[in-house]
């Protein structure tokens, strides 16, 4: 955003600049109304909604929760819960997006499947990371069969998905894995458990909401649950868990 139109919406009173965002939104997600999910994350990354834009090394763009501070405390939290198992663990990632946050975790790691909705997206990452053996698969984890693991990471992705597609999942995963490490942004305490939306480039903040996988009309049962890590950014917290089943 250019000096002067910062500087003018800082003079702004805040309920204009509040019905512009409201605006920009509203016709932000009027594009991808009616769309089947694999389109609609086709149709992010191919306009790079959630950046990227004016970078030709970075075709694919996973958002700017993929990047900053918020990588650096991941990647520490990741590291210590990895490291109290007992031994390496053969990961799944789902929804693993431009592979920025993944390349990191990876030698964390023994196998480590890595899948995404996104035809091409899997395509570049096959290429790109070829050098961290890393088996990628196109893969629709609210249709398909979930890859065996016995950790399965899923950062900041059932935020932007409807709640029938998040219950598709839900039941599947306590019988596939030994542990849940899900990342997801919420707004400040206290906010709505598990409001629904349409599948798309937003999530639940801007309804004041936020995916609580234990909280109904998902009810996951586990034996444990911990917080590895939570960053402030955009008025939220992007908030990391680890689940016991
Ligand atoms: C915001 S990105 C997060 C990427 C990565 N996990 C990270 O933290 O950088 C969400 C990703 O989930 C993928 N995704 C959404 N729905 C999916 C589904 N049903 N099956 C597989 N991937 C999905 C999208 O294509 C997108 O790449």
């Amino acid at each position: 955003m250019s000096r002067v139109t910062n500087a003018i919406k800082e003079r702004l009173p805040a309920p204009i600049v509040n019905a512009l965002h409201t605006y920009r939104r509203r016709s932000t997600l009027r594009a991808f109304a009616g769309l089947s999910t694999k389109d609609v994350f086709t149709k992010i990354y191919e306009d790079r909604v959630w950046g990227g834009v004016g970078d030709a090394e970075q075709k694919y763009f996973s958002g700017s929760g993929s990047r900053d501070t918020a990588v650096e405390t991941y990647v520490n939290a990741v590291r210590k819960f990895v490291q109290s198992l007992d031994r390496k663990p053969d990961v799944v990632d789902l929804g693993c997006g431009d592979f920025h946050v993944g390349s990191r975790v990876r030698p964390l790691c023994a196998r480590y499947v890595a899948c995404d909705i996104v035809d091409s997206l899997i395509t570049s990452n096959v290429e790109k990371y070829k050098a961290l053996d890393v088996d990628f698969r196109t893969l629709d984890f609210t249709q398909d069969e979930l890859p065996p693991g016995d950790v399965v990471f899923v950062r900041q992705v059932l935020q932007h998905l409807s709640n029938a597609e998040i219950a598709r999942t839900v039941h599947k995963i306590p019988e596939r894995y030994r542990y849940l490490v899900l990342t997801e942004h919420v707004p400040p305490e206290p906010f709505a458990h598990n409001l629904d939306k349409s599948p798309g480039p937003d999530n639940r903040l801007a309804i004041h909401s936020g995916i609580v996988l234990t909280s109904a009309p998902f009810n996951m049962a586990v034996r444990e649950k911990t917080t590895l890590c939570e960053v402030q950014e955009w008025g939220g917290i992007i908030r990391t868990i680890v689940y016991r089943f």
